[in-house]
């Protein structure tokens, strides 16, 4: 077995983010270019096996035991569910969790927990139907309340779901009270702000970001909130809770820009046309689809990702330098 995936900064990483898919059933405005985006042809995204193949060179040679299924949208995969449960069968696997919009949740909780599925984040930046409808460029609203509803009632299976919130100044900075009142009387649920990150095309702008201090702020005009001990050091979330026994659920804050979080990052990501990409806003990216094609050996192919990521860097730019760069759309990247 060789070593542990660490890089030039003696970080380890033990969590894989995997895209399924450069398709979407919503569109997104600070995901998804108003013009859409070129898809790689079909034959360029990786397949079932492929997938899996992957994840097991991650995990046996690297030590990888959390992977997380994002996209474009992953419940539009066929073949989603025995992504799960081929991922499930490799023993030293902790968590398998998905990142999704949960339009098409209602037929899936329970197959993909009974696969292995073991954590749920679900994205949501409004509950107002008609700005949810704005932001998203679709009609889903109704749905994706109703399947959140319906994760959060089956807690056997899914312990705590996270919704994920991207705060946008004069967007839904207006909502952030209504946010954190989803954690009363909801110890399952998690609600997670985030600081809008630039990617190209996203419509970011520097009237639009809202920092997570500014975000206390609004919330602690309304609410006393405790800060909790962070419990994962490789934790991207600062974690805290309404101190009142009614508010059960925990609210939490995603600082990637204003007290971004690189020098505790176990992650690297893989894109679902293959390519490796060893951080979210680097661009040196290396196609393992081509690797697992040329037939390469499990261990040339895990070397390849060893190298790859010894040249990680040691943080993200700023914020402003970051907004004037090229990087993939989020949608092509999985966040
Ligand atoms: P947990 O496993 O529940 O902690 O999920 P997660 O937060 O790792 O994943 P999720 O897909 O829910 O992402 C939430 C937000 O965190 C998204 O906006 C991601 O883009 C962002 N995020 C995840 N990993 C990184 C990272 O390495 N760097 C930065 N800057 N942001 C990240
Ligand atoms: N900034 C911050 N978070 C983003 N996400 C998508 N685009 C951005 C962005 N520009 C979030 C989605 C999803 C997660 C994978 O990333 O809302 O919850
Ligand atoms: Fe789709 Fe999610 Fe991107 Fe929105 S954020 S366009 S739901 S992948």
């Amino acid at each position: 077995r060789s070593a542990l995936l660490i890089d030039s900064f003696k970080r380890v990483h033990n969590y894989l983010r995997i895209s399924l898919t450069e398709r979407c059933n919503l569109r997104c405005q600070y995901c998804m270019p108003e013009k859409g985006v070129e898809l790689s042809p079909s034959n360029h995204i990786l397949n079932t096996n492929e997938i899996l193949r992957l994840v097991r060179i991650f995990t046996e040679h690297g030590g990888i035991n959390k992977i997380r299924l994002t996209g474009g949208e992953p419940t539009i995969r066929k073949d989603l569910v025995d992504i799960v449960h081929g991922i499930r069968s490799y023993p030293s696997m902790k968590t398998i969790g998905i990142t999704t919009n949960g339009v098409l949740l209602h037929r899936l909780l329970k197959p993909l927990a009974q696969a292995g599925l073991n954590s749920l984040n679900i994205s949501l930046d409004s509950l107002v139907a008609e700005k949810f409808e704005f932001l998203t460029r679709r009609a889903a609203f109704a749905r994706v309340l109703t399947n959140i509803r319906l994760a959060l009632d089956i807690p056997n299976l899914y312990p705590l779901v996270k919704i994920n919130c991207v705060v946008m100044q004069g967007v839904n900075t207006d909502e952030l009270i209504d946010f954190v009142e989803l954690t009363r009387d909801q110890p399952n649920l998690a609600v997670r702000f985030i600081e809008y990150m630039p990617f190209s095309d996203n419509k970011w702008s520097n009237k639009k970001y809202f920092p997570y201090e500014e975000m206390l702020k609004i919330i602690k005009q309304k609410y006393d909130l405790e800060k909790l001990i962070q419990e994962d050091k490789n934790d991207t979330t600062k974690w805290y809770q309404v101190k009142d026994n009614a508010y059960s659920g925990k609210v939490g804050f995603i600082t990637s820009m204003s007290e971004h979080f690189c020098s505790t990052c176990n992650r690297v990501r893989v894109t679902a046309d293959g390519q490796l990409k060893v951080c979210l806003f680097d661009n040196k990216e290396v196609s393992l689809r081509d690797a697992l094609r040329s037939g390469l050996s499990d261990e040339e192919i895990y070397s390849l990702i060893q190298r790859t990521l010894y040249k990680k860097e040691k943080e993200h730019l700023s914020v402003d330098i970051l907004s004037t760069q090229e990087n993939r759309p989020m949608i092509l990247i999985g966040g």
